[in-house]
């Protein structure tokens, strides 16, 4: 538990345990689930935590309002990292009442079995008096979910912006930022944005058009700190990932059985490095311990203009984890980058036009035919000057 402001308590959890988040996406620094209070004449509490947290989000609640009831619970986000404690809250507060949208009433029912005469329907703009301040609740449908909501506090010019401006990553003792957070957790916000809700680019810019007409002071999402200090560096780059907007340098993503793929992209990297082009290489068959797997290079698709794709042929095919990083591009809407093929076969080669054919129909730049080569890896079958050339011209 944490006092941010007079009214704004911090009373939401940290998961270390977690080992892949959505069932997909690994937790090398864990994750937080934000939930807050605001203490007034009435006490609202805005969102919950993930299952298996229940003691301690009742002791940090506890610890804030002294025993005092819960008055409102706003469900800002139906996915169960926030939600799964609902039914837990009504047990424990008989009087309290969710404060949600239309659209979160049958996922309350479904998930909780909610009764409605325990839901408050607030539809756009709609205000709720706490005493002194008041909630409230914008839409901002698809951030991340149909139902999603932010919720406005005027008199503390804070929003409680749901996953907006989340991030992976456990927070410290005080979850209210320095001046250096935001570079502690860039790169994995830009994992967050990118394996969460990258799809979402065009519902991102909607959102953050409707959140430029509020005077924010500070923002508490769900996930990771408090923003006070960074409020313009998180926003920008919320907004730079949404418009798909890249750097120059190379995402080097692969999957190999043998290591032959896998000795032409390090000997691409090494190329790349040599003539001082930013590169990530992400290897996708987990040989490489610590890997990142494809949540670590999709981060890196959101960083740079370029992706290099390599595959082995696999039944006259892609390499199935390739071919799964590929349709994560697709599912995400990637657009607008360049794009290299490469790979190893053996008996006839296919991955590498596959490859091609998968990113044209995602409109990318093809940067020339891409390389297949036979059997093992060579200097000579596989030119990293020449490919390096073609890459960057
Ligand atoms: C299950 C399996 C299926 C394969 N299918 C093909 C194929 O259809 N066409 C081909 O030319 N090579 C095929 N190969 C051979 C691989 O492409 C070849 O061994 C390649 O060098 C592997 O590259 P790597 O060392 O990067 O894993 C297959 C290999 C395996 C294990
Ligand atoms: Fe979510
Ligand atoms: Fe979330």
């Amino acid at each position: 538990m944490q006092k941010i402001s007079d009214r704004i308590y911090s009373v939401g959890v940290n998961d270390d345990d977690k080992v892949l988040f959505e069932g997909l996406w690994p937790l090398p620094f864990g994750v937080s689930y934000n939930s807050y209070i605001v203490d007034d004449e009435k006490v609202a509490l805005i969102d919950t935590v993930e299952a298996g947290f229940e003691e301690e989000f009742l002791e940090n609640i506890n610890e804030a309002i002294g025993g005092r009831p819960v008055d409102y619970l706003v469900v800002n986000h139906m996915e169960p990292d926030h939600s799964s404690l609902i039914s837990y809250m009504l047990e424990c507060y008989p009087d309290l009442k969710i404060i949600a949208n239309a659209k979160t009433l049958p996922m309350l029912k479904g998930y909780h079995n909610v009764q409605d005469d325990r839901v408050l329907v607030v539809s756009e703009g709609q205000s709720v008096s706490l005493g002194e301040c008041s909630l409230s609740f914008h839409m901002i449908p698809m951030v991340h979910w149909p139902e999603t909501m932010v919720t406005w506090l005027p008199e503390e010019n804070t929003v409680f912006s749901g996953d907006a401006f989340g991030t992976f990553g456990v927070v410290a003792d005080d979850i209210v930022d320095a001046e250096e957070t935001f570079d502690q957790y860039r790169d994995e916000m830009i994992r967050y944005y990118s394996n969460i809700v990258g799809k979402y680019g065009t519902p991102v810019q909607s959102a953050l058009k409707k959140l430029s007409g509020l005077p924010v002071k500070r923002i508490c999402s769900t996930h990771g700190p408090v923003w006070e200090k960074n409020i313009e560096k998180v926003v920008s780059l919320y907004d730079k990932l949404s418009r798909y907007e890249v750097e120059r340098g190379v995402c080097i993503v692969y999957g190999s059985m043998y290591g032959n793929t896998a000795a032409a992209a390090d000997a691409l990297a090494v190329e790349l490095e040599a003539r001082g082009i930013p590169c990530a290489v992400h290897d996708l068959a987990g040989n490489n311990s610590g890997e990142l797997g494809v949540s670590g290079a999709l981060r890196d698709v959101f960083k740079y203009d370029t992706i290099v794709v390599g595959s082995p042929t696999y039944n006259n095919g892609i390499f199935p984890p390739v071919e799964t990083f590929m349709a994560a591009l697709k599912a995400r809407l990637i657009k607008g980058r360049r794009f290299y093929a490469f790979g190893s076969y053996t008996w006839s080669p296919s991955s590498v036009n596959q490859l091609n054919k998968l990113a044209s129909e995602m409109d990318f730049q093809i940067l020339g035919d891409g390389l297949a080569f036979p059997q093992s890896y060579s200097r000579e079958k596989f030119d990293a000057s020449a490919i390096a050339d073609c890459i960057l011209k």
